[in-house]
């Protein structure tokens, strides 16, 4: 998912990585197949409260608003209206639409310590719900509101953010997906070989990241590569399980990228997808014998 940020209030940025991944995610646990994107801004509360009162005539701040483009017929959202998404295509986003989506920092804040969870999971949560409705969710009847806390229930418990810690859980499915997406954002104008990757960190949290290239081709980033120095850089410490995505061919890793997991992560499991197929290796396998921190001991 294309998100075209707007925040004009102070944010924590480990929650835009979040919102990004949740994003990407609900789009896959929709069953969309298409690129979609969806204006976010994060603003405080005088300025989502103006957009309410202008908009929607409601004088007052709230948490999140939603604006659709696309209007869905009843019963009906994102994942069977392959048509209505098509014709929401923007040539200058190089997506599909879904609409505008607006959120107040200080009510992410103020909610979080209400409900006793952390400001990043209220954050999530707003966005799936956010997201939801621009996917032709609604909770007027009861059954509709049924159907969408649990697509928002599914979202979130995919991603690591569930209420009910039990569920949390990220599945081999959910990084697979999260690599694919993220194989979106990859830069590879001279290779056209896009990748992309998701690493699970032992802490719940997931890294995307995508090959970089550069007109100086030696300073390519692989995308295991980005995703890995993201997660060093935010404090991680410990992995799982990565996986990698790329189009037509095993993306395994090159021997640069198998190098630097093992010196966070010679226990890593990595995982492949291309081309619909999945197939998984210990890196202890894919690098016998490695050099790592331990040999300079
Ligand atoms: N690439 C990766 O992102 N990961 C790998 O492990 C292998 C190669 C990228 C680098 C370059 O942008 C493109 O694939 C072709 O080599």
């Amino acid at each position: 998912m294309i998100l075209l940020w707007s925040i004009d209030t102070q944010v924590e940025p480990s929650w835009m990585a979040l919102m990004q991944t949740a994003a990407d995610y609900a789009l896959h646990a929709e069953g969309v197949k298409r690129e979609c994107a969806v204006s976010l801004r994060l603003c405080d509360d005088d300025a989502i409260h103006e957009i309410n009162r202008d908009y929607r005539g409601v004088d007052r701040a709230t948490d999140v608003l939603s604006f659709p483009m696309i209007n869905y017929p009843a019963g009906t959202t994102a994942g069977q209206a392959d048509k209505l998404l098509r014709q929401a295509f923007d040539d200058e986003v190089d997506a599909c639409m879904l609409g505008d989506l607006i959120i107040s920092i200080p009510h992410v804040l103020a909610q979080a310590e209400e409900y006793g969870h952390s400001p990043q999971r209220e954050a999530a949560y707003l966005l799936v719900h956010g997201i939801c409705h621009l996917m032709g969710y609604d909770h007027i009847e009861e059954d509709d509101k049924r159907s969408m806390r649990a697509m928002e229930e599914k979202i979130l418990s995919g991603i690591g953010m569930a209420r009910d810690e039990q569920e949390n859980s990220v599945s081999d499915e959910t990084l697979l997906g999260l690599a694919v997406s993220a194989r979106e954002r990859s830069y590879s104008p001279y290779s056209g070989y896009a990748v992309g990757a998701a690493l699970l960190s032992s802490d719940g949290r997931i890294f995307q990241g995508c090959n970089i290239e550069n007109a100086s081709f030696g300073l390519t980033n692989c995308a295991e590569r980005t995703a890995m120095f993201k997660a060093i850089s935010e404090g991680a410490t410990e992995f799982t399980t990565i996986a990698i995505s790329a189009e037509k061919s095993a993306p395994w890793p090159c021997g640069a990228c198998r190098q630097v997991l093992n010196e966070f992560a010679p226990g890593i499991r990595v995982l492949v997808t291309w081309d619909g197929h999945v197939e998984e290796a210990p890196l202890s396998q894919l690098l016998p014998h490695g050099f790592g921190p331990k040999s300079l001991t």
